[in-house]
């Protein structure tokens, strides 16, 4: 069927009915393609595609249905980063689907509403600079050339890490006059915002924002107990905020735990207390039963991150393009 396209209708996602669907879409195309983690429940796409300024599940997604199964869809939505706005695009087409030009169409749907965010005032502050933004596997043949046909071309790359708990966890030392103590959901707040300030020397950081912290905690697995800050005083040094997604681990088969945010802010860097809380990160979700701690890396870091990943045997085997394109 490879090049016949098809006369099936694009139409706006429902979010009356649409979320079981999409969730098998999801699923169904990550399964296929190499490089993607990600097997939402409708729980937990709900709390992913919840209404906010950058991204309404009604106005943004649009989805391709047939006989009651939606086989193909795409979500645009922006957010802004070092003073742009950056209108990102995601789009899945069903293996069975594929070449047919329904991903073409789709595209042109999300640009095109992107574009008309702009006009109706849903898209952002308008006096802002604006691009259009996509990111892939840079593995995947499909999305890559689908990608460059469309004109996005990429600007910066970063790495998915990984490193076996099965092998010895070296022993770092805290540094003198920091200690680790239990996460309370009062200090929730002060942990973020200490760990959005240190991420202000990493690329295109996230806002400070409500509805920022609001996204943050709201994820149904985000479990406290896991993240391991250190303190000086009643001030936050620098935390590793670790994570355990159970449905991606019954997906994939691989018990995987993610030091999803490593961060020590400026005042205290150079004392080794990402090691020191990287090591303690790798026992803590040994402890927990995974086989795997996992992480993403901007291959860029200007703080040598990678390098620090490396030395405790991490190895790359992702790698992640950001790709962009003109508004
Ligand atoms: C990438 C993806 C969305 C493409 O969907 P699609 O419906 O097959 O794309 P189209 O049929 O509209 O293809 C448009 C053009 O992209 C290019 N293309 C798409 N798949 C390709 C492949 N496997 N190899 C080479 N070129 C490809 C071709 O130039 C194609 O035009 P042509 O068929 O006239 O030659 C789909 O493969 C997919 O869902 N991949 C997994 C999810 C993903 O990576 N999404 C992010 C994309 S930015």
């Amino acid at each position: 069927m490879t090049g016949t396209s098809v006369a099936l209708e694009l139409r706006p996602f429902e979010p009356g009915r649409d979320f079981p669907g999409a969730v098998d879409l999801i699923s169904d195309t990550n399964a296929h393609d190499a490089g993607q983690d990600w097997y939402p429940t409708v729980e937990s796409l709900m709390m992913e595609w919840a209404v906010r300024p950058g991204f309404d599940p009604a106005r943004d997604a649009v989805v391709v249905e047939d006989e009651g199964r939606i086989v193909a869809g795409g979500t645009m939505d922006w957010r802004e980063r070092a003073g742009r706005i950056i209108h990102s695009s995601t789009i899945w087409v069903l293996p069975e689907w594929r070449r047919r030009g329904l991903g073409r169409r789709i595209l042109a749907w999300l640009e095109a509403r992107a574009r008309a965010s702009l006009l109706d005032g849903t898209g952002g502050p308008p006096e802002l600079p604006h691009v259009l933004n996509a990111g892939i596997e840079t593995s995947n043949i499909a999305s890559a050339a689908f990608a460059a046909g469309a004109g996005y071309a990429p600007v910066r790359y970063g790495f998915q890490m990984r490193r076996p708990l099965d092998l010895p966890i070296p022993d770092v030392p805290m540094p003198a006059g920091l200690e680790v103590r239990p996460v309370e959901p009062a200090q929730i707040r002060a942990i973020w915002e200490a760990d959005s300030e240190a991420f202000q020397d990493h690329f295109e950081p996230r806002a400070p924002t409500e509805a920022e912290f609001e996204r943050f905690t709201a994820d149904p697995d985000c479990d406290i107990s896991l993240w391991l800050v250190a303190w000086d005083g009643d001030e936050v040094a620098g935390s590793v905020l670790n994570g355990i997604y159970p449905h991606e681990n019954a997906a994939t088969g691989i018990e995987m735990g993610w030091l999803d945010h490593v961060s020590v802010r400026r005042q205290w860097r150079g004392r080794g207390l990402a090691k020191a809380l990287i090591v303690r990160s790798l026992a803590l979700l040994r402890e927990r039963g995974m086989e795997m701690a996992v992480l993403g890396v901007d291959a860029e870091n200007p703080t040598g991150a990678l390098q620090v990943y490396e030395g405790f045997g991490f190895r790359p085997y992702r790698r992640w393009a950001t790709l962009r394109k003109p508004f």
